[in-house]
């Protein structure tokens, strides 16, 4: 397999980073992950603007002329690895850089930012797609800049682990008496025939497939409402979901050991996931 890192093509087991590199030391850094199918990039520019807005956060600089190349190093990463036929993901991580000593403060003058790619080949869960998943509700101990891809995934991974200790699928996090998100994907649930998800803001990651499930349902006259569903309304909800890019949309039956409406795939989901399959053939 060859990953991409710092200019070069090379091995992955033969690719090395600096132990002093920000992103190990501090996870001072940002990544994107891009669904890739028959070799087209789904909404690439989308992501490349997300990204733009978590390197501007984190205040890292990349120069014009990198910047330039990423959208075509996603393209020479499939090439690459002969992933241009079928699924696939690409994974791209930027960190501040490597710098001596390990200090909090940014390096002084400014080092070159880490660039990393790696393309893998990608299997969607149909199966579950149709069954649905089984979620908890934990607690969202992050903090409030989660509108920032950043490499600082801790909670998320914690949570994670939460979930396969209780035999399920994903956690769902709440924060305030409200559900946020999932550690991989966001939220929506159905009440009276209106689809609820968090608005936009520094508590979520605003999803290019939470964009893309907005623009569905507005396409396809769901009402929508972009307001957060609180954890006492989970019994009003006949349908519960989340959406990404590697979970595409996942419908949740059972969320704390109870059924979510009749405990199976509703036809708002049902909807969604087909819509999305024809936008993943026509390319956006
Ligand atoms: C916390 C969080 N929320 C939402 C998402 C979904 O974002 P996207 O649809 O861009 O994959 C992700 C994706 O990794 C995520 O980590």
């Amino acid at each position: 397999m060859y990953v991409y890192l710092n200019g070069s093509f090379q091995q992955a087991d033969e690719a090395r980073i600096s132990p002093m590199d920000r992103g190990f030391l501090f996870g001072d850094g940002i990544y994107e992950v891009t669904r890739v199918i028959n070799g087209h990039l789904f909404r690439l520019e989308d992501h490349l603007a997300r990204m733009d807005q978590g390197l501007a956060g984190l205040g890292i600089e990349l120069d014009a002329d990198e910047r330039a190349r990423i959208p075509e190093l996603h393209q020479e990463i499939l090439e690459k690895n002969n992933l241009t036929e079928g699924q696939a993901t690409v994974y791209l991580q930027i960190s501040r850089g490597t710098a001596f000593p390990r200090t909090h403060g940014f390096p002084l003058p400014p080092v070159k930012p880490t660039v990393f790619l790696s393309a893998a080949a990608f299997v969607p869960h149909t199966g579950l797609h149709d069954s649905g998943i089984s979620a908890i509700t934990i607690s969202d101990v992050r903090w409030s800049r989660c509108n920032l891809k950043t490499v600082n995934l801790l909670p998320n991974v914690l949570a994670t682990n939460e979930a396969t200790k209780a035999g399920v699928g994903t956690a769902l996090m709440v924060r305030d008496g409200v559900l946020t998100e999932s550690p991989n994907a966001n939220v929506f649930g159905v009440i009276d025939g209106v689809l609820y998800t968090y608005p936009v803001s520094h508590y979520i990651l605003n999803g290019i497939t939470r964009m893309t499930v907005v623009e569905m349902a507005r396409d396809l006259g769901i009402p929508l409402r972009e307001v957060a569903i609180r954890d006492t309304e989970v019994s009003r909800l006949s349908e519960l979901f989340v959406s990404g890019t590697t979970t595409d949309v996942q419908p949740i039956v059972t969320l704390d050991g109870a059924p979510v409406g009749d405990g199976r795939r509703g036809p708002v989901a049902k909807a969604l996931q087909d819509e999305l399959l024809k936008r993943f053939d026509r390319g956006y």
